[in-house]
C-alpha cells in the first residue's frame, strides 16, 4: 500500500477528501503523516480524527528554509512516505524536498494553470473574477522548483457566473478539487502517471504501468 504524506497549513478540506476516498476504497493508499506549517491549522484535527500521525514543522522555527526542508525530509522518510501532497500548504517548499521526491509531489491549485499561477487561495479565484474569465477551475500538477509550473496531471473546469463572488466561485472550484485530487492521487500512486518532456502521460487502466 503506497504511503502518502500530506502537507497542510489551514482548513484541511482536501486532506479530508483524501481520507474519505481511502475509506471509500477508491484510493488504495494510506496517509502515513500530516505535516503542518502551523500549530493551529484545523487540518491537524482532521488528521487526528482519522488517527493519522501529525507533526508541526513551522518555517519560523528554523534558521533557514534549507534547515526547515531537512526537517521535512527527515519526517517524511521516518514515516516511509513515497508520495507527498501539498493540500493548502502555504510556504514555498524547499528545493531539497522537491529533489528528494522527483515527480512524487503533487499540488492542487484553484485555477486552470498556467492562468493565475502563484499566490494562495483566494488570490487565484480573485484574479479570475477580475480578469472576467467565463471558465475557471482547478489543476493538480507535479511540483517542481518553479512555483505552480510543474507538469499538469489533471484539470477540472467550472463556469464563472456574472453574479459570482470570490466565495461562490471558490466553493464551486473546491467541490471539484475534492473530486479531482483523490482521483489523480489514485493514478499517481498506482504508478500510472509518467512525465515525458514536461508533459504527463497516463497509462490506460489494465496496461502495465
Ligand atoms: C485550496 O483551494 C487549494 O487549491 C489551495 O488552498 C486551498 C486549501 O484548502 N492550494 P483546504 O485547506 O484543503 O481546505
Amino acid at each position: 500500500m503506497p504511503i502518502i504524506g500530506v502537507l497542510v497549513s489551514g482548513r484541511g478540506s482536501n486532506l479530508e477528501a483524501i481520507l474519505r476516498a481511502i475509506e471509500a476504497g477508491t484510493l488504495h493508499a494510506r496517509v502515513g503523516l500530516v505535516i503542518s506549517s502551523r500549530a493551529d491549522a484545523p487540518a491537524l484535527d482532521i488528521a487526528a480524527r482519522s488517527c493519522v500521525p501529525t507533526c508541526v514543522i513551522a518555517p519560523k522555527a528554523y534558521a533557514s528554509r534549507a534547515e526547515g526542508g531537512q526537517a521535512i525530509i527527515a519526517a517524511l522518510r521516518e514515516a516511509d512516505v513515497e508520495y507527498v501532497v501539498l493540500a493548502g500548504y502555504k510556504p514555498i517548499l524547499d528545493g531539497a524536498v522537491i529533489r528528494a521526491y522527483p515527480d512524487h509531489i503533487v499540488n492542487v491549485h484553484p485555477s486552470l494553470l498556467p492562468a493565475f499561477a502563484g499566490g494562495m487561495a483566494p488570490r487565484p479565484q480573485t484574479e479570475a473574477l477580475e480578469a472576467g474569465v467565463k471558465i475557471s477551475g482547478c489543476t493538480v500538477h507535479f511540483v517542481t522548483e518553479a512555483v505552480d509550473a510543474g507538469p499538469i496531471i489533471a484539470q477540472a473546469a467550472v463556469p464563472v457566473y456574472d453574479d459570482d463572488t470570490v466565495e461562490s466561485l471558490s466553493a464551486r472550484i473546491l467541490e471539484q478539487e475534492h473530486r479531482l485530487l483523490p482521483e489523480t492521487l489514485a493514478l499517481v500512486t498506482a504508478g500510472r502517471v509518467r512525465v515525458e518532456d514536461k508533459r504527463t502521460r497516463i497509462t490506460p487502466a489494465g496496461k502495465n504501468a
